[in-house]
């Protein structure tokens, strides 16, 4: 049990690596676009992290109130996905505040994963 959580936890961080790494592309490269890599990573994370949020294969107790917080980040990142990809259909490009957000609260997940016990 303990090798299979083990094995949801390196999908988890796939997911994220494909996230940031899809968003972090966009920032070097100026573009600054929604594209869908970002939403693969986010669905990967998304289903392992819940995944995990299952106590199996561990001896200590799940920290609830973190998994709703990480939860939310991970919805309110889904709700700017979609919004600032109908922005970029419209207009051509995604809003500063919108695509910035997408980094800077995926980071903070990573950051609440790893700080918060
Ligand atoms: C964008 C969204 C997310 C990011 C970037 C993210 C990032 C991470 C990272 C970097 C870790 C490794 C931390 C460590 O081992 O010290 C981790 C672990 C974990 N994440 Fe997430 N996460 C996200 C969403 C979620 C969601 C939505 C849930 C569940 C509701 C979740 C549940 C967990 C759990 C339970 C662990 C601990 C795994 C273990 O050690 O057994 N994550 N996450």
């Amino acid at each position: 049990m303990e090798t299979l959580r083990g094995i949801v936890v390196i999908i988890h961080l796939i997911g994220f690596a494909i996230l940031f790494g899809a968003w972090a592309v966009e920032a070097f490269n100026r573009r600054m676009q929604v594209t869908r890599l970002m939403q693969i990573g986010l669905g990967i994370a998304g289903l392992a992290g819940l995944i995990l949020a299952i106590p199996f294969g561990i001896s200590y107790e799940l920290n609830y109130v973190k998994l709703g917080v990480k939860l939310l980040i991970l919805i309110v990142i889904g709700a700017l996905l979609g919004i600032g990809q109908g922005r970029q259909k419209k207009t051509g490009s995604v809003p500063p505040a919108i695509f910035w957000s997408i980094g800077i609260l995926t980071i903070a997940n990573a950051s609440i994963a790893v700080l918060w016990r």
